[in-house]
């Protein structure tokens, strides 16, 4: 078992951070979705590791993360379309999942043997200069167990997977707080996979034309598991009367609410907010509480709350 370092988001917390990466180690790095559990996507058994850390049941492709343009003709193809997502929102919070070059130097573990590769570059300064730094394709899931609410601060990695990884560098909270939007553009019409942190109206906009919704069925995403994000006890969704013993999480008004997502009503922030409503709602609740939520609406980032907060109510398989 690792004992797992805090590292500082400076040069020298960085340097250690791409020397791990390098050794084939695993360090959560801190983006503006979520909390990435980072490895070298070139190197099976560091990306093996990511699977073992987080004790996720099944090898689900992993999204890989660059500093810059500059490496992504060696990994995969941009179709025009993807093009015209990348030029729009990157970096930034979108995933864009593109056909993979045959020499690609990918693990196979990463794309699942799929011939398509999810690529994402993040904002976040201290994931580009880690990025950077290490010079090479790194694949990331949510650093998190498997199954459980994403992490937004380095405490909240420690606390799912301290003792199971190499480090964890200190970025602080994340911006966006939800994960990356997950576009297929393979070729085709562009299709949504997952709702996320670049709202679907914005896609649209910026590709005049309307996204397909994800196909019916197929499990692609851990995110799309019925249960997932998940906190121990039992959630209630769209309450606005809680039960005298449930921990009531507001969105706008909501008189006497435990926690809220945004006081004022707002989607940004509430984004922001719900990973962390939800380990706080967890640990007040404990296994054996109950937690309810405000009705939230299902415009912009509102999808992606939704999306998450079904997720964390669905029945447990
Ligand atoms: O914001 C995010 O996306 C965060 C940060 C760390 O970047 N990452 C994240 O990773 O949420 P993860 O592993 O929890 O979810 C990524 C999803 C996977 O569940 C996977 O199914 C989907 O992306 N994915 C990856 N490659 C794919 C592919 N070739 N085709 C379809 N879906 C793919
Ligand atoms: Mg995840």
């Amino acid at each position: 078992m690792p004992n797992t370092q805090l590292l500082a988001p400076d040069p020298a917390g960085l340097k250690a951070a791409a020397a791990i990466l390098r050794a084939g180690g695993l360090v959560a790095m801190p983006t503006e979705t979520v909390y990435g559990l980072a490895a070298d996507a070139r190197n099976d058994r560091a990306v093996a590791a990511i699977f073992d850390a987080k004790g996720r049941p099944r090898f689900n492709p992993l999204i890989v993360h660059l500093a810059d343009l500059s490496l992504l003709d060696s990994l995969a193809t941009l179709t025009p379309l993807a093009d015209r997502l990348a030029q729009a929102f990157w970096p930034g919070p979108l995933t864009l999942v593109l056909p993979l070059r045959a020499d690609s130097g990918l693990s196979p573990l990463v794309t699942a043997g799929l011939s398509s590769v999810a690529i994402r570059l993040p904002a976040t300064d201290v994931a580009q200069r880690l990025l950077a730094q290490f010079n090479g394709p790194v694949a990331a899931p949510s650093a998190n167990p498997s199954g459980r609410i994403s992490p937004v601060t380095p405490a909240h990695v420690m606390a799912g997977l301290a003792g199971r990884i190499d480090g964890v560098i200190d970025g602080g909270p994340c911006t966006v707080g939800l994960e990356s939007t997950i576009v297929d553009a393979t070729g085709g019409a562009p299709r949504l996979l997952r709702a996320g942190g670049v709202p679907v109206e914005a896609l649209e906009e910026a590709l005049g034309q309307t996204l397909s919704p994800p196909h019916k069925g197929t499990i692609t995403a851990p995110g799309q598991m019925p249960s997932h994000y998940a906190p121990r006890g039992r959630v209630r969704l769209n309450v606005l009367r809680p039960a005298a013993d449930e921990i009531w999480v507001g969105f706008g008004p909501c008189p006497g609410a435990t926690l809220t997502l945004s006081e004022s009503g707002n989607l940004t922030e509430a984004a922001a907010r719900l990973f962390h409503a939800l380990h706080e709602a967890d640990a007040l609740a404990g296994k054996d509480g109950r937690i309810a939520f405000a009705p939230v609406p299902e415009t912009g980032l509102g999808r992606a709350i939704n999306d998450r907060l079904r997720r964390a109510a669905a029945p447990r398989g």
